[in-house]
């Protein structure tokens, strides 16, 4: 696992865009794994921005989302497909048969889980799955106690999720209580996780995650067992972290990271 961890969340929100550019365009065929949520949508923007002024191709690769609501059709407002098609589907060249999320209204539900996982095989795998972490540590909707060999199924969802995700929506009684989720196994069969969390809300369960013992009952530690998964996060969310000055030095001095960090201190001087 590296982990990154960048003064604000607009530099952190650059850095996994750039990630997620450089994939696009070193295999413009890749298949993308898509989170959602509010810290996403930075991602989205700047990669919107980079498809309009840059020419950032989307039309060769495939994406599938982690997660989507139970009970909510895609035309709603608060439904993943809809966040997805109004922050990044609808703004970019990307084939919307391209484009995969689970279906919250299927009549059967583990019929839906089991094609969507095959979908996923049959797509050759994802090779970059970028995620988003909940309060109460879950990646995807993977609530805790979810199995680090738990595929796509539906999950319920926990308080902590209930109250955060709340916000969205305009009542109690409008909130769904279930979402259909990547596993976290599912996940971890990834090739490249990126997992972005900004804000100091995201800093006990960052730490419990990245430095704290491999637990299902904080679903994102499994991402330490992963061979290729980065951390991105802003000084914020990254305020609890014992080994920050170690992060730091690798980022600092890792040729991987080069190219990024001048164009980062080009921005910075204007
Ligand atoms: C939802 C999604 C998660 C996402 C989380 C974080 O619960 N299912 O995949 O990581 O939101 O949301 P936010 O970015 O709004 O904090």
């Amino acid at each position: 696992m590296e982990v990154i961890i960048q003064p604000s969340a607009s530099a952190a929100a650059d850095l996994v865009a750039w990630i997620i550019a450089g994939q696009l365009r070193a295999h413009p065929r890749s298949v993308l794994g898509l989170a959602t949520g509010s810290t996403m949508g930075g991602v989205y923007s700047r990669l919107v921005d980079m498809h309009v002024e840059e020419g950032l191709d989307f039309s060769g690769c495939r994406t599938f989302n982690l997660d989507e609501y139970v009970g909510l059709p895609g035309e709603h407002p608060n439904s993943y497909r809809h966040y997805m098609n109004q922050h990044l589907f609808n703004k970019v060249n990307i084939d919307l048969r391209n484009t995969h999320l689970p279906n919250g209204m299927a009549k059967d539900l583990a019929a839906e889980c089991e094609k969507y996982e095959r979908l996923i095989e049959q797509a050759g795998g994802i090779d970059l799955q970028l995620l988003g972490i909940g309060r109460s540590g879950h990646i995807g909707f993977n609530e805790p106690l979810s199995s680090f060999n738990s595929r796509t199924r539906v999950e319920s969802l926990v308080p902590a999720t209930i109250e955060q995700n709340l916000q969205f929506f305009e009542g109690i009684e409008q909130m769904p209580r279930q979402a259909i989720t990547m596993g976290v196994g599912t996940i971890l069969e990834c090739r490249r996780c990126v997992l972005l969390a900004t804000g100091r809300d995201k800093a006990e369960m960052v730490a419990r995650a990245v430095e704290g013992p491999l637990t299902s009952m904080v679903p994102a530690s499994a991402l330490q067992m992963h061979s290729a998964s980065t951390v991105v996060l802003d000084a914020a969310a990254g305020s609890q972290l014992k080994g920050a000055q170690h992060y730091h030095w690798q980022f600092e001095n890792d040729a991987k990271w080069k190219a990024f960090r001048g164009a980062a201190s080009v921005d910075a001087r204007g």
